[in-house]
């Protein structure tokens, strides 16, 4: 089974879909703090055991991960000094006395010894990555024989929504397209077990979550529909439209069809996918 894609090359990768700007920053932060409760349930690490948190980005997940498992002695990584440094940022606001270490690091060559960490955590990353299986498989190097590797991840491919829009829909295929060019992977919810089963984790249980909006939970039509979905392909529209995906007159009105189905009336379904597995002794 093919789960691997192509290296990007310079000519054909834009650079990271999402980017590293202030709104990208707020848009983590909603997607992050609406969403808590259904991805982070089930998810708690013993006080005192060494959790990894590969691709942590502004923090947005990291502080609640420290909330969920006081104690926990984490070590947050990412590629990018900035987000880092907004991480490091919001973990001094929002968990003070967390013990949170920050590092920054490819998550394909971690600067840490073999087998140093009892649990890892990776969220949202994957779906960047051109090498998702190597990438994992390469995580259990650090993660101690009959450690525990949690990865969650969306997949664009499960959103639908009332009214339907075939102009919507199509917006929504510009995120995917321009995610697939930069390397990544919008689609990579349904591969998650695979990927894990392939990379040599035993005891593989992969469960959707899904979140469904209506006006009768405004804070998800708010958190999720608006500030998360919409927002992320409201921000790719100019280069969707640099890159000739669709008119801007068609991709103009499938943002605002978007747009209506967080309006009374409109309903919003998207469905994420959390793994959870162990790294057998080799
Ligand atoms: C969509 S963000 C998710 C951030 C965070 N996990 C969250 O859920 O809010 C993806 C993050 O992965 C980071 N990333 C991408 N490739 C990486 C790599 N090879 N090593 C470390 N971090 C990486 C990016 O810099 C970015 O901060």
């Amino acid at each position: 089974m093919e789960t691997e894609g192509t290296a990007p090359t310079a000519a054909i990768r834009p650079g990271y879909v999402h980017g590293y700007s202030e709104r990208e920053t707020r848009r983590l932060g909603d997607q992050a703090d609406t969403l808590a409760a259904l991805l982070h349930a089930g998810t708690r690490y013993p006080a005192g055991s060494r959790v990894l948190e590969v691709g942590c980005g502004v923090g947005a997940q990291t502080v609640h991960l420290v909330g969920g498992s006081p104690g926990a002695r984490l070590v947050a990584v990412d590629i990018s000094e900035a987000s880092l440094a907004r991480a490091r940022d919001r973990v001094a606001a929002h968990a003070r006395d967390a013990d949170v270490e920050f590092h920054r690091a490819d998550l394909r060559d971690l600067p840490f010894a073999d087998a140093s960490f009892d649990h890892v955590f990776v969220c949202f990353v994957l779906e960047h990555l051109w090498d998702p299986g190597r990438a994992l498989a390469g995580l259990r190097r650090v993660l101690r024989p009959g450690g525990t590797i949690t990865v969650i991840e969306g997949d664009h491919g499960s959103a639908f929504f009332h009214p339907d829009s075939a102009w919507a829909r199509a917006a929504v295929d510009c995120q995917i397209q321009l995610q697939a060019r930069a390397g990544g992977n919008a689609l990579i919810g349904r591969q998650v077990q695979p990927l894990l089963s392939a990379a040599g984790y035993a005891e593989v249980v992969v469960r959707p979550r899904t979140v469904y909006a209506d006006r009768t939970r405004p804070a998800l039509v708010e958190g999720f529909t608006r500030n998360t979905f919409i927002a992320m392909v409201e921000a790719v529209r100019d280069e969707a439209l640099t890159a000739g995906l669709m008119t801007r007159t068609d991709l103009d009105r499938g943002i605002a069809d978007l747009r209506r189905t967080a309006e009374d009336g409109g309903t919003f379904h998207y469905t994420f996918v959390k793994g959870h597995a162990v790294n057998p002794a080799r």
